[in-house]
């Protein structure tokens, strides 16, 4: 786990930029493309506006980047709530990536197809991989954090998080600000991930990254976050307000 602590989200969203890039450059010689899955939530916006436009913009492989979601309301595309929404705005309407790289979760369909599918979706993008990338996979998964700990939208006591097998369920119920349907990534789906980016700000978030890092075990008992697991390094991006 390695913690980067800032003062402002603006800095916090440059610094997290710049490592993308990094990692982007890295996956695509090193594997032919970059499997990036983006967050929900108000944390995320100003990232999506720097990736969005120079210098971050024009040193991003983009067209050898596929994007993914790590969760999204059951809204329509063009919702003020949907995640898609939240980074086609700043980012992905300027036409970087081609639209077929892009894997948006269809939150107006009914939530359990929409689940279903999405993860059909998944095996088949990895499976017509080059050889280098064929196992399950993604190079980077961003996460915010709830002032519940919830991840996603994996909430605290929801049975998904007992899930072994599915990659993405729909949350029938409502649920989490706004209280709508979603459908989320689960905790095998999160732990694919080569590396994972979580992205807090604020005292209480804060605080529940200490109760994590002081004591997992416990810290596992009431915040999904601190279920989450990676094939390599999960690095905390940390902003005090
Ligand atoms: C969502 C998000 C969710 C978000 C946290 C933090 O769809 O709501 O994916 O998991 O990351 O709720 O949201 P803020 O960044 O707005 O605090």
């Amino acid at each position: 786990m390695r913690a980067l602590f800032f003062d402002e989200i603006a800095e916090m969203s440059r610094a997290m930029a710049a490592e993308i890039v990094r990692l982007a450059r890295e996956a695509v010689e090193e594997r032919g493309r970059f499997s990036l899955v983006l967050t929900g939530g108000r944390t995320p916006a100003l990232l999506y506006e720097l990736l969005g436009n120079p210098p971050f913009a024009s040193d991003m492989p983009w067209l050898s980047t596929w994007i993914f979601w790590g969760d999204e309301r059951c809204v329509a595309p063009d919702h003020a709530a949907s995640n898609f929404r939240l980074a086609h705005e700043p980012l992905l309407s300027r036409g970087f990536i081609p639209a077929e790289n892009i894997f948006r979760m269809q939150g107006e369909a009914v939530p359990s197809v929409a689940a279903h599918s999405y993860e059909e979706r998944l095996h088949r993008f990895w499976a017509a991989s080059n050889k280098s990338d064929a196992v399950p996979a993604f190079d980077l998964i961003l996460l915010g954090m709830g002032n519940d700990g919830h991840v996603a939208s994996l909430f605290p006591e929801s049975d998904l998080l007992l899930e072994k097998n599915r990659l993405v369920a729909a949350v029938e119920e409502a649920s989490g600000e706004p209280p709508v349907p979603r459908l989320t990534l689960t905790l095998p789906a999160i732990a694919l991930a080569r590396r994972i980016f979580f992205m807090i700000s604020g005292e209480a978030k804060k605080g529940i990254f200490s109760e994590i890092k002081r004591d997992p075990a416990k810290a596992a008992r009431s915040y999904p976050a601190a279920l989450v697991r990676a094939q390599g390094e999960i690095s905390w991006f940390i902003a005090e307000k």
